[in-house]
């Protein structure tokens, strides 16, 4: 069974990779989705640069040209990357102007082209991220339609977010939580296709649900609850890869070292870009909150972790040390 943090826009940029391993030394990290005129027109460095130590590394594209998707996989995979995931999953309004995400679920020769023409171009994996449906679609022939046609010209692997995306009158973040979760169809197409390695995604957000999902898919998808409690991909870690929990002020250190570094060899990088992504390390623990204020208060500087981790050590010890604690 494999682990993976899913591909956020504005959430998992490299430094929230970075953090992520640290946290979770096995499991596969996905980058936010880059466009391919992003990779095409744009700053490529800026788009695909990571650290060595984010290995292993899934490149996420947007886009609905195979062409540009065969280039831009292209350019993932002589960076460095381990595996290329097309996005047919996001429903956002901008993505659907550029007619890629969610709505090529609707055409399905579409994407078998396009996965082609990445697979010939590249020799690392070639991924698909979907939902199970898309409007008024009736999920399973839909879902199984789409999968099909994919898996016919030789990719298989699919993340499933077990939901349906509504292209119209939903936003993006109501996609991701009004339409109901049907994990039930995931283990069934896993049932029904089983030389194809299907990933469940959406809620899972507790080792209960993995274990009620153990042994009925190849993998779990983790999103919004990898970023908001990170401690999260430790539990996983630990019962599912045997890691050792991290101590805090190794994570801390690791932190304040990497911060400092980027620091250097990045001039128009804040402090805020990195820290940004650890807000959530300290969830439910007393002195969370006093954490949490800190690194969005304090003045940016270099060592603005450790003195945050101060602040919550001050707060956490007070608390030990009262009578009432
Ligand atoms: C802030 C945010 C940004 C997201 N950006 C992307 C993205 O770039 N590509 C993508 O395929 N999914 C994106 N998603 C969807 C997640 O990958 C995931 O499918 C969804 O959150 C459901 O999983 P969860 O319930 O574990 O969070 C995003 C989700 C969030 C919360």
């Amino acid at each position: 069974m494999e682990f993976s943090v899913a591909p956020m826009m504005d959430w998992t940029d490299r430094h929230c990779r970075y953090f992520h391993r640290i946290l979770a030394p096995n499991m596969l990290l996905y980058t936010e989705m880059v466009t391919t005129g992003a990779l095409i027109f744009g700053d490529k460095s800026r788009h695909l640069d990571f650290n060595k130590k984010e290995h292993p590394l899934a490149l996420q594209l947007g886009g609905s040209s195979p062409e540009d998707l065969a280039k831009s996989a292209k350019f993932g995979e002589d960076w460095g990357y381990n595996e290329i995931n097309l996005n047919c999953g996001c429903p956002s309004n901008r993505v659907q102007k550029g007619s890629f995400g969610a709505c090529l679920m609707a055409e399905p020769d579409l994407v078998a082209a396009c996965i082609k023409s990445m697979q010939d171009a590249v020799k690392i994996p070639v991924t698909v991220k979907c939902r199970i449906a898309i409007d008024d679609f009736e999920e399973e022939p839909f879902l199984y339609d789409f999968i099909k046609k994919i898996s016919d010209i030789g990719c298989t692997t699919f993340i499933v977010h077990a939901r349906k995306a509504w292209l119209k009158g939903l936003s993006p973040k109501e996609n991701r939580d009004i339409p109901p979760l049907n994990y039930d169809l995931v283990f069934k197409l896993k049932e029904d296709f089983p030389n194809l390695s299907i990933h469940l995604n959406g809620g899972v957000t507790s080792r209960g649900i993995i274990n009620s999902a153990y042994g009925k898919v190849d993998g779990i998808m983790i999103g919004r609850e990898a970023y908001q409690n990170p401690w999260f991909l430790t539990e996983i870690e630990n019962e599912f890869y045997g890691t050792p929990f991290p101590h805090e002020e190794v994570i801390i250190e690791n932190m304040s070292k990497y911060l400092k570094n980027m620091l250097k060899t990045q001039t128009n990088l804040r402090p805020r870009n990195v820290t940004r992504h650890m807000t959530g390390l300290f969830k439910g623990a007393y002195g969370g909150k006093t954490w949490r204020q800190a690194l969005s208060t304090l003045p940016e500087s270099p060592d603005m972790i450790e003195k945050a981790y101060e602040a919550y050590l001050s707060k956490n010890s007070a608390a030990h040390n009262s009578p009432s604690a």
